[in-house]
């Protein structure tokens, strides 16, 4: 290289990297049954502990690292983030970096009233939402939650008005939440948000996965087209997860991501940080490779930098292609540690 910038980074099947993920906690209020089931959740559970956690300073510099890799967008997840106090700080310095073009928060809404306007003072452009049900007791028995479906649509109607851009994810679960595809996707035509439809999958090894439960994205779309005439939507960016689709009345856009039924590892371009600093290369794998421990040993970012294209070059994930009809076996990372 000659302009001095590290290369960017690109694994052996030719995936750039391009996404990173960042859990900043592994708690959450919810106990939806296919993230966090309450019995393996419970009260005796191990949550990271806090003084374990990747400091905002840290995050910033990681993030920086990243972005000389070639990271231009940059999702904070959890757990819940908004569990983790002043998240708006960190908003705020991870929207200053430089490269990063795109900055995102995936959310289960709840808190939204509280933090929505810093929130968006602190750079935030955009929330996706995980909304599914719209039905107050299928809302209730899939969350495990006493709260209403209201403070979910509270917490998007706070993010609307402060003008984040708001995406909604559903996932479908067969005999639990499929008779709220339709509801769900009427009442976000009205709200004016893009909505899209998760086919649930075996991440971790606790949430009682079986293919019986897996709505394929066709049939998603097959009974969305049957009320509402749609017409497909190629991809925005490159790498994008969800296949899109406009309604043809002009109501916006809906979208299906079929990580079961049509995976989509080829184009992979997603790294994975938990919250305390492990590099996780696939949402599949068993364990993460300890960037907390390079950064804390006193590496400058030239070796943070190397640490992370090394992981990258050695990358060859591809576990929802290799998946068969039983689903995966072998240990898996939850989906709340490396948030989703
Ligand atoms: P936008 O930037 O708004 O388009 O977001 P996104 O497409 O990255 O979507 P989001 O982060 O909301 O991801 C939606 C869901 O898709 C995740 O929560 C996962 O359930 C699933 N998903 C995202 N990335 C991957 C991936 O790399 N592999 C698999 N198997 N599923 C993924
Ligand atoms: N299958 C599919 N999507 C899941 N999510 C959590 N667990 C699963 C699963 N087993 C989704 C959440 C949220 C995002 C972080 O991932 O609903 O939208
Ligand atoms: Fe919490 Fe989201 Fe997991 Fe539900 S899916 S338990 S809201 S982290
Ligand atoms: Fe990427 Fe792993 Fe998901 Fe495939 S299964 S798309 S490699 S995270």
């Amino acid at each position: 290289m000659t302009t001095g910038q590290q290369p960017h980074s690109v694994d052996p099947l030719g995936r750039p990297l391009t996404d990173l993920r960042v859990s900043v906690t592994d708690r959450c209020n919810l106990r939806c049954g296919y993230c966090m089931p309450r019995e393996l959740f419970g009260p005796d559970h191990a949550f990271l502990p806090r003084a374990e956690l990747l400091t905002f300073e840290e995050l910033e510099r990681l993030v920086r690292v990243f972005a000389g890799l070639g990271v231009r967008k940059v999702r904070l997840t959890g757990g819940e983030p908004l569990l983790r106090r002043d998240l708006d700080q960190l908003v705020a310095s991870l929207s200053a970096v430089p490269g990063i073009e795109d900055l995102a928060l995936t959310t289960n809404g709840t808190l939204l009233p509280t933090h929505a306007a810093s929130l968006a003072a602190a750079g935030l452009r955009r929330v996706t939402v995980s909304l599914d049900a719209l039905d107050d007791a299928t809302f209730r028995a899939v969350g495990d939650t006493p709260l209403p479906v209201t403070s979910v649509l509270e917490g998007i109607d706070a993010a609307q008005r402060v003008g984040l851009g708001v995406k909604v994810n559903t996932v479908v679960q067969r005999g639990v939440n499929d008779d709220q595809i339709e509801p769900l996707a009427g009442w976000a035509r009205d709200a004016g948000v893009t909505l899209r439809f998760i086919e649930f999958m075996d991440v971790g090894t606790t949430n009682g996965w079986n293919r019986s439960r897996v709505v394929p994205a066709t049939e998603v779309v097959d009974r969305l087209a049957a009320r509402y005439p749609l017409e497909p939507v190629g991809p925005a960016v490159a790498g994008e997860v969800a296949e899109r689709f406009r309604y043809r009345d002009g109501a916006g856009e809906v979208g299906v991501i079929a990580s079961v039924t049509r995976p989509f590892c080829r184009t992979c371009v997603r790294a994975r940080l938990s919250a305390i600093g492990e590099l996780f290369t696939c949402l599949f794998a068993a364990t993460g490779h300890d960037l907390r421990a390079v950064l804390r040993g006193g590496a400058d970012d030239e070796e943070l930098g190397a640490a992370v294209a090394g992981v990258w070059a050695g990358r060859r994930d591809r576990a929802s292609e290799l998946r068969t009809e039983q689903g995966l076996t072998g240990p898996r990372v939850e989906m709340s540690y490396i948030g989703g």
